[in-house]
């Protein structure tokens, strides 16, 4: 096992007795990316303050390359951590042209600190600007520069604080593509915040799932997707369906058929989750739907309640015959049938989801 180039270890932070980060372990591979996700507030930015040594755990180790850098007794100023950072707010200095924004953090002599910035210049597609001042700049622009000045200096770790939370959407995508490119060119391990799903699948070689302060599950976003952890982990990603069912001789019964609930008592509850996408609408014939199968279980009948077109699906509420309760499909393209009409709903069993209910 190669020796991960950041390593956290039980770190705990309290605010006002509140333990805002609660016990988070980390570790993150040379090259690798890894988003930390989670709602706002769950603690993302303060575990990246710590990382960053601009605030202080209570408890709990921080490790690069195998090294110590931080207890709670012993610390490495920020500065000489070779940990780069980029935060939404990325100010540029105003006063300093881009290539003396570029070349801030860098040592050496004035013509190396020169050629540096400009070899990062012309990475972000930017080199004609090096003379120019970063109000000139539109805002995609400045946040390249922002990047280039992060990577000048080679750090062994990037931490990004939701960096491209103030950019339009038009532009966003297109520069999550090229930073991922650069960072994966520099050879940087990057520790990136973001409460987006979307960025986290765009961006992650690995996620960490956190909640109130706490890491609930890691994986490659194809695991944390089809292998979530819990009702919230599935709900964090989409839409999702919900059904209850009680639980006799490992198994529960449902109008879509039954699910194995390995483990679970008799008497106990589980909820079945499944994703919007992972059901399938069939049209009613005299009042019958189609005929149950291993895979996809026994269709359910339902009457559309509202429907609408959301650019490259559909999305169609259905309140069903069986609990009179809502359940959201979404279908490819455009399909808007009219309120009132009666459908047949199966669900992808290898999709759904089984979670015990707690409590
Ligand atoms: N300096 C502070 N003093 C008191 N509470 C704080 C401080 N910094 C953060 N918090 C609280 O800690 C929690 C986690 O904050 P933060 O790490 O910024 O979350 P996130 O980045 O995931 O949105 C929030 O409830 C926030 O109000
Ligand atoms: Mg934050």
């Amino acid at each position: 096992m190669q020796t991960p180039r950041l390593e956290i270890r039980n770190l705990v932070r309290r605010f006002e007795g509140r333990r805002v980060v609660d016990d988070v372990s980390l570790t993150i591979q040379p090259g690798h990316v890894t988003c930390l996700l989670g709602p706002s507030g769950c603690g993302k930015s303060t575990t990246l303050r710590m990382i960053a040594g601009v605030d202080m755990q209570d408890e709990g180790e921080i490790h690069v390359d195998g090294t110590l850098i931080c207890d709670t007794v012993f610390r490495i100023p920020p500065e000489r951590r070779q940990i780069g950072l980029m935060f939404q707010d990325f100010a540029l200095f105003p006063h300093l042209s881009v290539g003396d924004n570029v070349a801030f953090g860098l040592k050496g002599s004035k013509a190396e600190k020169r050629k540096r910035a400009g070899e990062l210049l012309e990475r972000v597609g930017l080199s004609h600007y090096i003379d120019e001042f970063p109000h000139q700049l539109s805002g995609g622009e400045q946040q390249r520069v922002a990047l280039a000045r992060a990577l000048a200096p080679r750090p062994k770790i990037m931490l990004m604080d939701e960096p491209f939370s103030g950019l339009d959407n038009r532009l966003r995508d297109g520069i999550r593509d090229e930073t991922l490119a650069l960072l994966k060119e520099e050879g940087a391990s990057v520790l990136l915040v973001t409460h987006e799903p979307e960025e986290a699948m765009r961006m992650a070689d690995e996620i960490a799932l956190m909640r109130d302060g706490r890491i609930v599950q890691r994986g490659a976003p194809y695991n944390i997707y089809n292998n979530p952890a819990d009702k919230a982990a599935v709900a964090f990603f989409s839409d999702i369906n919900v059904l209850r069912g009680e639980v006799q001789g490992a198994l529960t019964q449902t109008p879509f058929g039954q699910f194995l609930a390995p483990g679970v008592p008799d008497g106990g509850q589980v909820d079945i989750v499944f994703r919007p996408q992972h059901v399938s609408i069939d049209f009613d014939r005299n009042g019958r739907g189609p005929n149950p199968t291993e895979l996809a279980g026994t269709p359910a009948r339902g009457v559309v309640e509202r429907a609408r077109f959301m650019g490259s699906e559909s999305l169609v509420e259905f309140r069903m015959d069986f609990n009179d309760e809502v359940l959201k499909v979404t279908v490819p393209n455009v399909f808007i049938p009219k309120p009132g009409t009666p459908m047949w709903l199966t669900v992808r069993r290898n999709r759904c989801f089984v979670f015990p209910v707690k409590g």
